[in-house]
Parts: C-alpha cells; sequence; structure tokens
C-alpha cells in the first residue's frame, strides 16, 4: 500500500510553461497565463517556466546549425543543446503564452520550436512519415491580440501552434485568447481570457 502523500508526489503532473511575453511585467499576456498557472491545483500540477530569451535561444543559422546536423548525424540526442527537445517531450501539459505578433508571435517562439525539434526526442520518421513523440495530453496557446480576430484567416499564431500539437504527437490543443486589446478598454476582454483560461485550468 503506498502511502497518500508519497502517491500525490508521483502523480504530479509537469506543466512547461514557454513564456514568450517579450513586455515581461508589462505584458498583459503574462497576466492571462498566469491566471492559467493560478488555477492550476498544486497538489497535482508542477509548473516550470521556461522563457527563452532569458536561455539564450538562438536560431538554427551558420555554424549553430551546422554543428546541430553534426551531432544529428552522429545520433548524440544526450547532447547538452537538445536539453529542451528533451525537456518538452517528457512534460505532460505544454502551455504557450505569446502576443500576437504580424499575425502571428514573436519570432522568439519560432526560435524555441526550431530549437525543441529534434528527430528521435520530440517526433520520429519512419516509411509511413512523421510521428510526434510528446508525452503532454494538451498544448494550451494563450495570448491576446491589439484587434478582434475570431475565425479570421488573418490569425496565423494559433493555427500554427495547433498543428505544431499534432507534429508533437499531441492530441488536444486549446487557445485562448483576449482580443480587442488595442482597441478600447483592455480589461474587459483579458478579464473574459482570464475566466476562461482559470476554467480550463482546472478542468484538467
Ligand atoms: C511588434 C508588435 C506587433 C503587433 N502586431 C499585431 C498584429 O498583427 N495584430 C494585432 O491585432 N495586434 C498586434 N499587436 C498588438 C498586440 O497584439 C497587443 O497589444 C497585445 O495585447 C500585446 O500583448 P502584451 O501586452 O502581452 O505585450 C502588435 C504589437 C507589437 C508590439
Amino acid at each position: 500500500m503506498i502511502p497518500r502523500r508519497i502517491w500525490e508526489v508521483i502523480a504530479l503532473k509537469e506543466v512547461l510553461l514557454i513564456d514568450c511575453c517579450i513586455r515581461r511585467e508589462s505584458s498583459r499576456t503574462r497576466r492571462l497565463a498566469q491566471a492559467f498557472v493560478n488555477a492550476l491545483d498544486p497538489a497535482r500540477f508542477h509548473v516550470t517556466v521556461l522563457d527563452p530569451e532569458a536561455e539564450g535561444l538562438r536560431p538554427l543559422t551558420g555554424v549553430f546549425f551546422q554543428a546541430r546536423e553534426e551531432l544529428l548525424a552522429r545520433g548524440e540526442l544526450d547532447h547538452p543543446r537538445f536539453r529542451y527537445a528533451r525537456q518538452l517531450a517528457q512534460a505532460d501539459l505544454v502551455v504557450f503564452a505569446a502576443p500576437f505578433w504580424d499575425l502571428s508571435f514573436p519570432a522568439i517562439l519560432k526560435i524555441y520550436i526550431e530549437n525543441v525539434c529534434v528527430e528521435g526526442i520530440t517526433f520520429a520518421c519512419d516509411e509511413e512519415g512523421l510521428h510526434g513523440s510528446c508525452k503532454a495530453s494538451r498544448m494550451v496557446f494563450l495570448t491576446t491580440r491589439g484587434a478582434v480576430y475570431g475565425g479570421s484567416p488573418l490569425e496565423q499564431g494559433s493555427r500554427y501552434l495547433e498543428a505544431m500539437a499534432r507534429f508533437f504527437g499531441i492530441p488536444a490543443y486549446s487557445c485562448i485568447a483576449a482580443d480587442g486589446m488595442d482597441l478600447g478598454d483592455p480589461a474587459s476582454p483579458l478579464a473574459g481570457a482570464c475566466e476562461q483560461a482559470e476554467a480550463l485550468a482546472r478542468s484538467l
């Protein structure tokens, strides 16, 4: 018989929050992310926050790209530079927080994705095609947008991340957005999105 407290520790789910809120303390998107995290049951979830900018993540260019190709060719998947991919692959819940920029999101989020798309860690390839290898059961995208997009084809951030969820093998995807943040008083759309985020967090 496993004592209840030990069982609770064993059962803790690992949440990986990738914080791409460039304006940091001034960011409304970060407030949305805080509402989501604060509503998670601390007895069931452990949250790790990753700030790709603070980590100094770099785009795949020049010798940085070449070095990666050589490591992959040698099968050195345990190299430290692939730690972000391993971290993503092992998370139970993946949460992105990023503002809506230029119809999608800030470049640092794409740089993060470049660094975590590693064959043999977050996805695999065989004669049938590509298969995601991530453990998470859900990806959540939290964002705030200056204007209102609804289902507009101009909105490319959530569409792209939903596709990435499928690529990584993550079966469920949710986007919670505060639209119209720069059209008037942002308090109302932000409060509505925070309520949705809290409801989603409590439902997990
Ligand atoms: C560089 C930049 C690009 C932006 N691009 C868009 C855009 O394409 N469409 C839009 O509706 N709002 C755009 N905005 C406005 C932001 O989406 C909006 O202010 C958002 O709430 C910012 O989130 P934050 O407070 O977390 O930084 C942009 C803002 C910045 C700074």
